[in-house]
């Protein structure tokens, strides 16, 4: 064989290569029938795949609707040719048509809307299926009634490389009904995800795309990029993670996140921290990080469509097993997830809402007491913070529970009393056992210390914004902590403090430091 017979057959090859890899006319993965694009102001950003570079695509909008003419091009980092076309703003709920046709042929995606696309993340509690849940026969039976939300789960992958599209699908773009919603444990639909856009449904009647992506028993790292585990690296000892591909940092990123960055969206609910309990140090710093590297990221790969500080909620810890003595782990995680402040938004997490889940325990579920089966006040929880952090709508009132804004100190009777809220709305106070203080022989302000204890300061009395509590009896008062165990509170939403308005508990707390003798 020549030379050139061997080039010739290295030629063909090649040409064989390419042709398997690029298909004909085509939508990435994610898009299809049923589905929801982000509505105005925002542009829709939708892309596919082609054979030809340089063919004209037109995406047409309905028959008489606005039509969008792209080329296709060969797209350097994914290896492919591609097109993609930003929409023009569209607005409304009824059920359009888009057809997209080049010269390869032609593709039409029906039933299509325009309304607000939420992505849904974490680990189990996430995966966690409206088929568990509480009155889940009922809850499957409802979801019919809500035509224009739209469902959509991608399959459990992870990945060494950033991929460009879902390695698979796991539930496409789909109307809820009885099998979409309660296809099978594990599988589809995400409880909290379905209930938060079906609550979010109710208020703004406006259509509702939810997109889950998760993944149960496994750690932030796997779901940030390596911008983030790179700032936070010091803190935790990665080699210690579950050397299951899953668990490894960025591998879900990169697989089931990263993929997405191209569609415009509106915002990210996200239920996980379990798995980080065992090592919680690091937790602060992966989790803003992680939240502020996923909206930069969005944001620049939707050309700017995607806000940049889109909002973003999640789920404090809920309970886990049964049992008082356990205070670190969970009581960790549940102050890590609010930046150490105990309350969201804050400065360091601007934009966030916070469901407030540790008076929901659930010790006898089937699924195991980390898995509670009470995803109903989760997600209207959950919602509740939507409104008003990603919507601004002010009308269901309250989505924080009561703050602890003063401390005053009374030597004489030796009690404390703490200022609950800043904007006086009252509290309702239901049990009495909950807060602790630090009592030290001296002054020194760590708490961990064989002179300095945390003891039970069970509440004396309250009124309508405070509550009093027992200080160290001719001890230094070092500290106050609230709720600092992993599961606090025995029985269901009877944790002591709570806002009158909208029921809504107050979350853990603590606070180390001289507070007076
Ligand atoms: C969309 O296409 C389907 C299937 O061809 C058709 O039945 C339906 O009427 C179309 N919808 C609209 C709004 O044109
Ligand atoms: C998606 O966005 C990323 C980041 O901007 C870009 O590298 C990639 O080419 C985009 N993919 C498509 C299909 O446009
Ligand atoms: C909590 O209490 C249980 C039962 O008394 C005991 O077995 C367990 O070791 C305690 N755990 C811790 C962390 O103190
Ligand atoms: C289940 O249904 C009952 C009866 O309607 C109701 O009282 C209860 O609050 C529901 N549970 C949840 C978690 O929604
Ligand atoms: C702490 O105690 C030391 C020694 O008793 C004393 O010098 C110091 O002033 C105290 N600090 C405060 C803030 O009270």
């Amino acid at each position: 064989m020549g030379i050139r017979n061997i080039m010739f057959f290295f030629m063909l090859l090649t040409a064989v290569l390419v042709c398997g890899v690029d298909a004909e006319l085509s939508l990435a993965s994610y898009y299809g029938d049923h589905m929801v694009l982000q509505q105005a102001p925002k542009s829709a950003q939708i892309w596919g795949y082609a054979d030809t570079v340089g063919d004209l695509v037109t995406v047409k909008i309905g028959p008489d609707g606005p039509s969008v003419q792209t080329k296709v091009i060969k797209d350097q980092t994914i290896g492919r040719n591609i097109w993609k076309v930003m929409l023009p703003p569209q607005k409304g709920s009824c059920p359009v048509n888009i057809s997209i046709s080049s010269s390869e042929g032609s593709l039409n995606i029906i039933d299509v809307l325009f309304g607000d696309v939420w992505i849904c993340s974490g680990q189990s509690n996430m995966q966690f299926t409206l088929s568990m849940v509480f009155n889940f026969s009922a809850e499957i039976a409802d979801a019919q009634r809500y035509p224009n939300i739209r469902l959509f789960t991608a399959a459990q992958k992870w990945s060494k490389k950033s991929e460009y599209d879902l390695l698979q699908v796991e539930q496409y773009w789909t109307r809820p009904n009885r099998d979409a919603v309660g296809h099978s444990d594990w599988s589809y639909f995400s409880a909290v995800c379905w209930l938060y856009g079906k609550y979010l449904y109710e208020t703004l009647q406006r259509p509702i795309g939810l997109m889950v992506s998760s993944w149960g028993g496994t750690p932030i790292e796997a779901w940030s990029s390596q911008d983030v585990t790179n700032q936070c690296s010091k803190s935790r000892d990665v080699s210690n993670l579950d050397a299951a591909p899953q668990n490894t940092p960025t591998q879900l990123w990169k697989a089931m996140i990263h993929p997405l960055l191209n569609m415009t969206m509106y915002g990210v609910i996200w239920y996980q921290g379990e798995s980080n309990a065992p090592s919680a140090g690091s937790y602060t710093c992966l989790f803003t990080n992680m939240i502020e590297d996923w909206r930069t990221k969005f944001h620049e790969a939707s050309q700017g469509q995607t806000d940049r500080q889109f909002p973003f909620g999640f789920v404090q810890l809920a309970p886990n097993r049964n049992i008082r003595n356990i205070t670190t782990g969970f009581p960790d995680i549940r102050w890590h997830q609010t930046a150490d402040m105990g309350y969201v938004p804050n400065a360091l997490m601007p934009n966030t809402f916070m469901s407030v889940a540790i008076d929901l325990p659930d010790y006898n579920s089937p699924y195991g007491s980390i898995h509670p089966r009470d995803k109903q006040d989760v997600a209207y929880r959950l919602y509740l913070g939507g409104l008003q952090v990603a919507y601004n709508i002010k009308a269901m009132g309250r989505y924080q529970g009561p703050q602890i804004t003063a401390f005053f100190i009374d030597i004489g009777y030796h009690t404390l009393r703490l200022e609950l809220d800043h904007s006086k709305q009252p509290i309702d106070v239901k049990s009495k056992d909950g807060f602790e203080v630090c009592c030290s022989r001296n002054n020194q302000t760590q708490c961990d210390g064989t002179d300095s204890t945390w003891m039970t300061a069970p509440i004396i009395k309250y009124d309508k914004t405070s509550v009093t509590i027992p200080s160290c009896n001719g001890q230094w008062t070092m500290g106050v902590r609230y709720l600092w165990q992993e599961s606090p509170c025995v029985t269901p939403k009877m944790c002591p403090v709570y806002s009158v308005e909208n029921d809504l508990p107050m979350a853990p707390y603590k606070l180390v430091g001289i507070i007076g003798l």
